[in-house]
């Protein structure tokens, strides 16, 4: 794939191969040095543990080009963190902190030719990953592991760009209490997939998952957090021990207390609460903000003051802020932003 075939504004956001990734083996207890390869296809035993055993973690993170022409990521130490987090979960190697950004910063500067122009609305989407891929039959971790990224072009991961979307309330749940919800482990996708068909089936963009044990409460959709808006203008994001720690959301705390002044609750949300609220969106790298119009819970609607065709007032605020520091406009808070070139 050729960039100058790419329609950056028109861009959905899929997968596009890229001119080069990174590949390292772990091998007799150790991290090769690994390096940038072409080869976009991966041969492996037909008894990977990746394969019987779903022993894979990723990550999600985006290269942006700011607004004097650098390209950036946005705090990519916190994807390294919780990646070393997610291995542990599932008995795979870390992958070190400072290798993990370098890696990321060689296969953008490798790509920088995909990476979209700033004002395009399009971003350069970097997956690292890892899985067991050595062959392993009785159920236990594997010996030997991969860990690569590679780089995509993205547009927007729904349709509708900054409209607001409707989301449904799952009657699947996501992750158990004591389970992998706090992890980024493709298990948890595997298991969401019916879940989210089901729900397009049914005409929704998206599920709310509940609290596994009381089903009282708001976890998250399958690849965001939520957050909430009261009427009197403060924000409300959702904590469990069973979401992922979204290093959007968690940015987001910042900016609302630090650059917006707000009033910020990090709490327990409860189903029955969420009708008072003014605005509701979710949140995270592929998502960025999305603003949730309506909410379905089986056949009831939860529909929010700010409507189905503008993002609320204060969700626009948030929305304008962390895109604004992550392309440059606004001045970062220190260690945010990591310059590439
Ligand atoms: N929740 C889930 C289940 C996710 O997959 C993601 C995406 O990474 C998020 C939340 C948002 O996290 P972040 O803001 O770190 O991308
Ligand atoms: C991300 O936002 O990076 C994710 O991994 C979510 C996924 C659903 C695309």
């Amino acid at each position: 794939m050729e960039n100058n075939k790419l329609d950056w504004e028109n861009l959905g956001f899929g997968y596009h191969k890229t001119a080069k990734r990174f590949v390292a083996n772990f091998k007799d207890g150790a991290w090769e040095d690994g390096g940038l390869t072409e080869e976009d296809t991966i041969v492996l035993s037909e008894c990977a543990g990746v394969l019987q055993y779903a022993q894979t973690i990723f990550e999600g993170l985006k290269a942006y080009r700011t607004e004097d022409g650098r390209i950036v990521t946005f705090r990519p130490d916190l994807n390294a963190e919780r990646m070393i987090d997610s291995a542990r979960r599932l008995e795979m190697p870390e992958f070190p902190k400072e290798r993990f950004i370098e890696a990321v910063t060689e296969v953008v500067k490798a790509n920088a030719e995909f990476v979209p122009p700033y004002g395009s609305g399009a971003t350069f989407y970097l997956r690292p990953y890892m899985f067991g891929s050595s062959p392993v039959i009785g159920v236990k971790p594997a010996d030997e592991y991969q860990f690569r990224v590679f780089g995509t072009p993205v547009g927007p991961y729904f349709k509708g760009g900054v409209k607001p979307i409707t989301i449904c309330v799952s009657d699947f749940d996501r992750a158990a209490p004591h389970g992998t919800g706090h992890i980024k482990a493709g298990l948890n996708y595997a298991m969401s997939l019916h879940a989210i068909v089901s729900a397009h089936n049914n005409g929704y963009d998206e599920n709310m998952y509940l609290d596994a044990a009381t089903r009282t409460k708001i976890e998250e959709t399958g690849g965001a957090n939520f957050l909430f808006v009261t009427k009197d203008n403060k924000l409300v994001v959702p904590t469990s021990p069973s979401i992922l720690p979204s290093i959007t959301r968690r940015s987001l705390v910042y900016v609302a207390k630090e650059y917006l002044g707000l009033e910020v609750e990090e709490r327990e949300v409860y189903f029955e609460e969420i009708k008072d609220f003014a605005e509701c969106g979710i949140c995270g790298t592929a998502a960025v903000i999305s603003p949730v119009g309506k909410i379905v819970n089986h056949g009831e609607e939860i529909c929010f003051p700010a409507g189905m065709e503008e993002m609320g007032p204060t969700t626009k605020k948030l929305y304008d802020t962390l895109t604004g520091i992550q392309m440059g406009r606004i001045e970062a808070p220190e260690g945010w932003i990591h310059v590439i070139e």
